[in-house]
């Protein structure tokens, strides 16, 4: 049964096909001007403390760095940017567009999205002919970089409508703010009518919920709105509604003495068990960067200004607890190392009360003298001392990490490089879990073994964060060496989903192939690093008004 509510969108428990009022609103939203370069505004540094007396954008706006490329058509397999450096692109270049551009999924005539993977040769088809959140982004991003905004566009309308959808599991009803995991275009061949079906978790492996892809949402309306200088999206009441539902559902008030979100298993790119629950640093991190994403693009408007104070509050609080205790580094290892425990009162050093016995052996050695990066997640008697790449990453280019850390990030990275990068970057996150440990924390998963898939595997698409990172911490040099690595292998062993063993060396065990994400990844790190100028639309400067913590060393410590 399909039920209207207002503007336009219809709702369905299971599915929905969006009516033809659906169709005129958007295409009254497409058919705005694309690019406005005179309402740029610069937004990126404006400073928490601008939040409480500006109105309207306030004095901050988008800042112009136009990226290159934007405006510019691009033929099949002829990137723009291409046409725009006078050096030869690399030849596997060419073959990642029209892979690309095969992936593409149409939706009443329109480009809309990306599946996850074109893989014939696969017999399980699973959910990979499906268009992920999560997937889409460095899809959207290489688009962006290409001059064809109209797709993400596109996209992100599409999407906020079934963020309109009721959602339900069974008969438990999801939150109203909640962003598909995924969605598929259905064709009724005989009706010849076409519509989405979405999976907001109540479909997918495990059931897992989608956290990320609220945050990547707002992430990509801004680097859209970035790169197009078309504010006219991210002011429509649609888009202002939509990313208020997102907010909605992590600012909420409860239980929690902490300012990070709190989450269930398998809720981000590690979308299986994998002990990524409570506080998983891909989540903090994701969450960080949405939150500065949205406070740059929120009008103060009456429903608008409540959000605007609220993130500007948990900024402040999530960023001081974020630097101070999911950060680690030599000094920070042996002082942990040292710790009191059962500790009591606001006196405490080690105040999540961690055990010094479970500091794994293996993080001793790992832990080089100079860098550091945040753990995998921090709760009471808990921390999981794995590296996560996107979640560091992502905090390079949110700045939740000070410049200071940011570059000790990328000191370990160097420092690191068989255990992180190995012969095809990059590990998403390190060591692997084995034996006893992988039983109990997996559940004895056979697809998550040892450095396989999400345990200890190297997936391309992480190339694009890292390039990014590297650009944003004025390392260029590790980003081509590790795009040197892929492109050794990447189009010979036809964009495999992830690549298995310590050091990457062997195509995944059920890894897809041509998976679109390791194709846009690679895109648009080759893209950003000819041209730097890309990474303004995925990367924060650092906001001044946050306070840097120092972090307390016990009395005892000693150097
Ligand atoms: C796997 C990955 C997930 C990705 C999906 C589609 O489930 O774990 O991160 O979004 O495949 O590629």
């Amino acid at each position: 049964m399909e039920l209207a509510v207002g503007g336009g969108m219809r709702r369905s428990a299971s599915h929905t096909s969006l009516s033809e009022s659906d169709d005129f609103e958007l295409t009254r939203l497409l058919s705005k001007p694309r690019i406005n370069v005179e309402r740029q505004r610069s937004f990126d540094d404006r400073s928490l403390s601008d939040v409480s007396h500006s109105g309207g954008y306030g004095r901050g706006g988008f800042d112009g760095m136009y990226s290159p490329g934007g405006g510019l058509r691009s033929l099949v397999g002829t990137p723009a940017s291409s046409a725009l450096h006078s050096f030869e692109p690399h030849p596997i270049v060419g073959d990642a567009w029209e892979a690309l551009r095969r992936s593409l999924v149409f939706f009443r005539g329109q480009p809309l999205g990306t599946v996850a993977a074109v893989d014939h040769a696969s017999e399980e088809v699973l959910n990979y002919d499906q268009v992920f959140v999560r997937d889409f982004v460095p899809s959207a991003l290489a688009f962006l970089m290409n001059g064809e905004p109209d797709i993400v566009k596109n996209f992100l309308l599409k999407t906020l409508l079934l963020q309109g959808w009721e959602k339900k599991v069974d008969r438990f009803k999801l939150g109203e703010g909640a962003m598909p995991a995924s969605f598929k275009v259905m064709h009724d061949a005989k009706k010849g009518v076409e519509t989405l079906h979405a999976d907001f978790g109540e479909s997918a492996i495990g059931r897992v919920a989608p956290v990320d892809s609220g945050f990547w949402w707002i992430i990509l309306l801004r680097a859209y709105t970035k790169t197009t200088g078309d504010l006219t999206l991210a002011e429509t009441p649609e888009c202002q509604k939509g990313m208020r539902l997102i907010l909605s559902l992590c600012l909420s008030e409860g239980f929690d003495t902490l300012p990070t979100l709190l989450c269930a298993d398998g809720c981000c790119m590690i979308d299986r068990r994998m002990g990524v629950y409570g506080y998983p640093i891909e989540i903090q991190a994701l969450f960080f960067m949405a939150l500065r994403c949205a406070l740059q693009m929120l009008k103060h408007d009456n429903e608008g200004k409540e959000f605007v104070e609220k993130i500007a509050t948990r900024l402040h609080a999530l960023s001081y607890h974020m630097r101070s205790y999911f950060w680690l580094d030599f000094q920070q290892l042996n002082d942990i190392y040292r710790y009191k425990t059962e500790e009591y009162s606001h006196t405490a050093v080690n105040k999540f009360n961690v055990i010094p016995d479970s500091i794994p052996d293996w993080l001793f050695d790992f832990m080089p003298c100079q860098g550091g990066f945040f753990i995998g997640n921090v709760s009471p008697a808990r921390m999981d001392f794995r590296w996560f790449a996107l979640g560091n990453m992502i905090a390079i280019l949110s700045s939740l990490a000070t410049p200071e850390q940011s570059a000790a990030i990328m000191d370990l990275i160097e420092e690191r490089w068989e255990e992180l990068i190995g012969e095809m970057p990059l590990k998403i996150c390190y060591p692997a879990i084995e034996n006893h440990e992988w039983r109990i924390v997996t559940g004895c998963d056979p697809k998550n073994t040892r450095w396989s898939y999400h345990n200890g595997g190297s997936w391309p698409v992480l190339l694009w964060l890292l390039t990014a990172a590297c650009i944003k911490t004025g390392r260029p040099q590790i980003a081509r060496r590790a795009i040197d690595l892929a492109e050794r292998r990447l189009l010979k062993d036809g964009w495999p989903e992830y690549y298995d063993g310590k050091l990457g060396r062997y195509v995944g065990k059920q890894a897809r192939k041509f998976q679109t994400w390791s194709i846009a990844g690679y895109l648009v790190a080759k893209m950003m690093l000819e041209d730097p100028s890309h990474l303004g639309m995925i990367s924060l400067e650092e906001d001044k008004a946050m306070l840097k913590p120092v972090l307390k060393r016990s009395a005892s410590w000693t150097n």
